[in-house]
Formats: structure tokens, sequence, C-alpha cells
């Protein structure tokens, strides 16, 4: 392989940066050509192609977003689009992709090789931590340190006040960010869509004959959970309690930008690397992955439609600890 394209795709994640540096600097190293594309798939279609070499990758390690731009491309879901992007990929010699994105970009790489033959490999880069064949994506530390911080700041005025805040965070269908922000933010109550009992256990503490004695309440409400958003929520418990009060936060879209943490930084590295070294041995249609602390291949199929199923012993810790 003489000439690759990187591209970001989906929702950015802290560490996009760091994959990208990696993933060029490995293919200089092997005396391979970079191409950027810009905003995903779209940029395939649009022809926005760059080129990329060490230096162009200097001094992004650090920092958060994606220096090659990202979207959710609705054309390229169409045979016309993915026909307009293989003709632009033809025309600029490139023979691989790395695709640093999530479900959807996987999918669209996958589709893109069965119907065109072009090989790629994929880098986990959403927040969600949502991917089956890597224990952590890249960004998922940064997005919970994120609303930790968060957290510890309500969590002064709330005592100040003595007050319940629900607290919404990210996770557009499971609970990750949720879980790990709420056990770390010592929250009484954690709402997440992979478990029905938390629901029942969270209407308890605030109705309940046992309910909460603190004085102040933290619930972390991932935003996927199935009982709706904290807004929803906060509503349900005055239908059922008329003087019910709490106040509201939805973390949003802070937990997608800033600075990435050290840690993954250093992951972001180690799977920018893999992908490109996978590629060039003439792997395709996997996503490079951090398993026990192992980089591990795993395939598209299995990262797409597989489900990571989130660690029980964190599940019962959130009980444990309110009693
Ligand atoms: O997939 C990452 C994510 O941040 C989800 O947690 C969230 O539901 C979604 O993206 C938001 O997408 P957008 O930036 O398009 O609003």
């Amino acid at each position: 392989m003489k000439k690759i394209a990187i591209f970001t795709s989906g929702g950015d994640s802290p560490g996009m940066n760091a994959c990208i540096r990696a993933a060029v600097r490995t293919a200089m190293f092997n005396g391979v050509e970079v191409v950027g594309i810009e905003r995903g798939f779209s940029g395939m279609i649009n022809n926005e192609f760059i080129n990329l070499n060490s230096r162009s990758v200097s001094n992004i390690v650090q920092r958060g977003g994606t220096i090659l731009k990202t979207a959710r491309s609705k054309e390229f879901m169409t045979a016309e689009g993915r026909k307009k992007a293989h003709e632009n990929i033809i025309a600029h010699g490139v023979e691989g992709l790395i695709c640093i994105g999530g479900n959807g970009s996987f999918t669209g790489a996958k589709t893109l090789f069965e119907e065109y033959g072009i090989p790629c490999i994929g880098a986990p880069g959403t927040i969600d931590n949502d991917l089956y064949g890597t224990d952590f994506t890249i960004g998922f530390d940064t997005a919970v340190n994120t609303a930790v911080e968060a957290i510890d700041k309500i969590r002064d005025t709330a005592d100040s006040h003595d007050r319940v805040f629900f607290i919404e965070v990210m996770g557009r269908n499971s609970g990750y960010i949720a879980l790990a922000a709420g056990i770390a933010g010592g929250a009484e109550s954690i709402l997440i869509p992979e478990s029905a009992e938390d629901w029942h256990k969270m209407i308890d503490l605030f109705t309940g004959e046992h309910r909460s004695k603190k004085a102040f309440t933290i619930v972390i409400v991932a935003e996927g959970e199935e009982h709706g958003g904290a807004i929803q929520i906060v509503e349900h418990l005055k239908s059922i309690k008329s003087d019910f009060e709490a106040r509201v936060t939805i973390l949003g879209h802070i937990q997608r930008g800033g600075s990435p943490s050290a840690y993954d930084r250093v992951l972001a590295s180690r799977l920018g690397n893999a992908a490109v070294e996978a590629l060039l041995r003439g792997e395709t249609n996997k996503m490079a992955g951090l398993r026990n602390n192992l980089v591990v291949l795993t395939p598209f199929d299995d990262a797409i439609n597989k489900v990571k199923h989130l660690n029980p012993d964190l599940l019962r810790l959130v009980d444990v600890f309110n009693c």
C-alpha cells in the first residue's frame, strides 16, 4: 500500500486528534503517503481531501475536537453518494482507509468495502463507550472527567441549599458515562437504559417509606434512559408527590469538548498506530480496540452488532454506597 486516507466521522470525541497524529506518523514511519478527508463521508463525496505529513499533525495531541472536522452524512447512505465517494478515493490514488468514529461510521466503511473493495480499519472514537471489542473508546475518559468536575460543583450548591439535583449526562443508548460519573461523583441514584431496577429504586428513594434522610441528593440520568431525560423524570416525580422539588442540569455538549485526558491520549495513540499497522498488513473491516490493556482487532460486524454489557459490579456499588 502506497497511500492511505484518514477521516473522522460521527460525533467528535476528545482524543480524535491524538489518534489522527498517531495514524499519520505511523504511515510516514512506514514510508506510506497520507491524505486526510475532511468532514468524514461527506468530504469523501465532496472531494475534501488534503495532504498530511508529520508536521501537519504537530501540536494537536492535546487538542479537543478533530482537525479533520466531522459530519453525519445522509448522502453516503445512498448508492449514488457512495459511487461519488469511491470515484474520489480512486482519483486520489488512495488504497486504504482509517476511520475514527463509532457504530454508524463503521457501518459506512463496511459497506464501501463490500461494494468497492476499499479496505478499512477503524479506531473507536466516541464518548459513549458503547462499542463491543474495546474496554474503552477514545474520549470516554475525558467526558467522564468533565462530567465529574461539573457534578462536584453542583454538589457544593446542592449541599448549601439542601437540594435535590437531577444531572443529565450524554449516552444516546448507553449508561457508561452515567455509571462512571455517578460513582466518581458520589451520586445517590443513577438511571441508565441498561437497568430496569434503577427506576424503582429511585422512586423509592424519594417517595417510599425508607426514603433518603440525606440533606441533599444527586441523581445522574443517562440521556438514553427509557423514562425520559432529567426534565421529564422530575415532572413525573412531581405528578406523584406534589411537594417534590428538584433542580435539573443538563451537561450536554461540554462533555464532547476539551483537552483529552492523559488516558485518552495514550489510548488514541496506541489505537491509531495499531489501525495503520493492521491496514498495512492487509487486514480490513476490523476495529482496533483495547481489551485487558492489550490491543486487539475485532471484526466490524461484531463491533457494530454485539452488545458490550455494563460491568454488574459497578451497578452493585451504587446500592452498597447508598446505605
Ligand atoms: O454519540 C455521541 C453523542 O455525544 C451521544 O452521547 C449524543 O446522544 C449524540 O452524540 C449527540 O449528537 P449531536 O452532536 O449530533 O447532537
